[in-house]
This record gives C-alpha cells, sequence and structure tokens, in this order.
C-alpha cells in the first residue's frame, strides 16, 4: 500500500503489512527483522532483535539520546496518519525516513549512497546470488567496501532508535538512507519501496566492478547483474557527489558528466589524477556510453529521472520481501 495523504512522506514509501514472513532462503517463516547482532545462526530460526551496538557489542537503552528517540517515537501521531487498522500492520515509512534523516548529513550523503551500491552490486542474475539484501554489514573488511563502515556504524546508530519503534531491516536502512541522501544534496527524491529481508550470510565476493576495467568489462559486469549501458551509465552519475573530484562534493548534479566531456585525464595542467576514476574516464571512452553522458550532461532534468529509475531498480535488486 502506498500512503498518499501524508505530503513528502507517504509519497515516498511503500507499505506491507504483516510482520511474519518468509525466510530468503529456506522459505520457513521468520520474524522479519533480521539483523545483525541477532542471535540467530541460520535464516531458518526464529530471529530475535537486541538492542546491540553491532560494532562495539552490547549497549544499554539508556544510551539512546533521548532527543533521537523522541523525535522518531513521535513523529508518527505528529504527522497526518493513514487509517489506524491498516497501520497497525504496516511499516510507517516516516519512522524509519526520520530515523535516518536525524543520524544524515551532506558530509555522510556519499558514504550511503556508495553504500547501497556496494550492498546491492552484489548480485548476479545468473544464480540469483547477492543483491540488496544488507548483507555488507558483514562484508566491511572486504578491500572493496574499506571506509564504508564509518556508514554502516553511522546508520546502526539511526538503527537502534528505529528498532525501538519498529524494527528495520538493513535493507531497508540502507535503500532508504541512499534515497535520503541524494535528495538532501539536491538530487531527485526517490520513493523507496519497503519490507527487504536481510541476510544472515555474506554474498559471494568479487561481483563489484574493479577500477581497473575498461567499458566492455564494465558493461559485461553489469549485464550479470540485470543492468543495462544507460543504467550503468546513469547509476555511475553518482559519482558527482563523494570525493572523486566531480565539482562540488555535496551537490547532486549532472556536473559529473560535463566533467567526463571535458576529459580531465587527458589534460596536462596536473589535474588528471584528481579527478575521477579510470572507469569513470573509460565510459567516456566507449561510443555508446558517450552518447548517455552527452545526453546527461545536457539535460540535468533528464539524469535526475533516469537515475530514480535506476537507483529504484538498484534497491529492488536481488531482495527478498515480507510477505503481504
Ligand atoms: C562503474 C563502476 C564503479 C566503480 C569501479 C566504482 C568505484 C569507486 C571507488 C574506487 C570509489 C572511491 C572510494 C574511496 O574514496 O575510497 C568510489 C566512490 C563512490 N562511489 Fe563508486 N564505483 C562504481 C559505480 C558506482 C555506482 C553505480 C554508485 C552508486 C549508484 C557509486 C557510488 C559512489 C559514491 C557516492 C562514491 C563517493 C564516496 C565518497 O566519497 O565517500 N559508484 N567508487
Amino acid at each position: 500500500m502506498e500512503l498518499t495523504n501524508v505530503p513528502h512522506v507517504a509519497s515516498r514509501f511503500f507499505f506491507f503489512s504483516s510482520c511474519a514472513c518468509r525466510g530468503r532462503r529456506t522459505g520457513k517463516t521468520v520474524i522479519a527483522a533480521a539483523a545483525a547482532g541477532s542471535t540467530c545462526s541460520t535464516d531458518s530460526e526464529p530471529i530475535e532483535q537486541k538492542n546491540v551496538d553491532f560494532l562495539s557489542g552490547p549497549r544499554s537503552p539508556l544510551c539512546y539520546r533521548r532527543r533521537d528517540f523522541a523525535s522518531v517515537a513521535l513523529l508518527p501521531f505528529l504527522l497526518p496518519r493513514v487509517d489506524l487498522a491498516s497501520a497497525a500492520e504496516s511499516i510507517d515509512g516516516s519512522v524509519i525516513q526520520n530515523g535516518v534523516r536525524n543520524v544524515l548529513s551532506k558530509g555522510k550523503a556519499a558514504g550511503m549512497v556508495r553504500l547501497v551500491f556496494h550492498d546491492a552490486g552484489t548480485f548476479d542474475i545468473a544464480d540469483k546470488s547477492g543483491g540488496m539484501n544488507g548483507s555488507i554489514i558483514y562484508e566491511v573488511d572486504r578491500p572493496e567496501n574499506t571506509g564504508l563502515n564509518k556508514s554502516i556504524k553511522v546508520l546502526g546508530k539511526a538503527k537502534e532508535v528505529i528498532d525501538r519503534v519498529q524494527p528495520v531491516s538493513w535493507a531497508d536502512l540502507i535503500a532508504v538512507a541512499g534515497a535520503e541522501a541524494v535528495a538532501l544534496c539536491g538530487g531527485p527524491e526517490i520513493p523507496v519501496r519497503l519490507g527487504r529481508l536481510d541476510s544472515s550470510t555474506v554474498d559471494p565476493a568479487g561481483k563489484l566492478p574493479e577500477e581497473t576495467l575498461d567499458a566492455a568489462a564494465l558493461k559485461t559486469l553489469f549485464s550479470k547483474k540485470g543492468f543495462s549501458t544507460q543504467e550503468m551509465v546513469v547509476l555511475s552519475g553518482a559519482h558527482t557527489i563523494g570525493g572523486k573530484g566531480f565539482g562540488n562534493p555535496y551537490i547532486f548534479d549532472n556536473t559529473y558528466f560535463k566533467v567526463l566531456l571535458e576529459k580531465p585525464q587527458a589534460s596536462s595542467a596536473g589535474m588528471p589524477a584528481m579527478v575521477g576514476l579510470r572507469t569513470d574516464w573509460a565510459l567516456a571512452e566507449d561510443d555508446e556510453c558517450l552518447r548517455w553522458i552527452n545526453l546527461y550532461a545536457g539535460d540535468q532534468a533528464k539524469f535526475f529521472d533516469d537515475f530514480k529509475d535506476a537507483y529504484i531498480k538498484l534497491v529492488n535488486t536481488g531482495a527478498s520481501w515480507r510477505s503481504a
């Protein structure tokens, strides 16, 4: 169900009823809120929610900042609400959204969007392994995930608070955080369907792109995840925020594509190493990718529209869902 009478908040989320659901690999019934720190060892067993700091061990509920907890807990009562009967059985997206907003800042936005790609980007269409399942929290030691522990730790704080009101899966939390990060930096508003289940195991390694790949290899890699060249190019536009040197690191706009067209890597002014990755430059050297780069460089609205669609596809990729 999509709420329509809560402006800004409700129109951005889909809601699903029931707290009982299917285990993602076994098909047995489990509690939906699989989480790090759970005592569950297999995803066929019921999962008990605990108030733990997954990075630094058990934590007392007294540690919660009262202001954060109060703002998340009270929000559902302050905002216009859907009818109570359906809300009682649903995920209230505003609780997750507000919890994320309490910990998010422009400085943390790029890390959140990268976190989304590194959770969902493990998907392999051949065997349906990987995908948007929260397993990134077990994979932070992998070289390609260097630095993402900071983003996970930030979201862990939000999760502790949100879980006190309504259990949230890591997969849902990360999907919402990425969308919030994009919007916070001035990018498109992205509706996020809710109800993803978490995996309790790591995804296969070696599925994310290495920065040495050329355009042909990138296309092959993304196609194995079900993504077209256009979707790969538009998603790569996320590099416009963060530390890769495309414009303002806190503003989500189409500067990435404009800068790629300027070919900074070919400059003799000492700029090349400072701007972008080899994979970014590789896109600009491929005719098919270049057509999309030209389009998005000249039409930011089109970039925003297409990024929104590709982001929705990314955060739904390989996800298992709570039963309605
Ligand atoms: C096309 C293949 C891609 C490669 C090879 C790649 C690789 C990388 C690398 C090496 C970094 C630098 C990490 C660091 O500073 O330590 C980075 C940053 C980033 N990536 Fe990607 N990436 C790719 C696609 C994507 C996609 C599809 C997204 C999102 C939809 C994404 C989002 C980001 C963001 C937002 C950052 C900046 C993070 C920050 O500054 O904190 N990347 N990427």
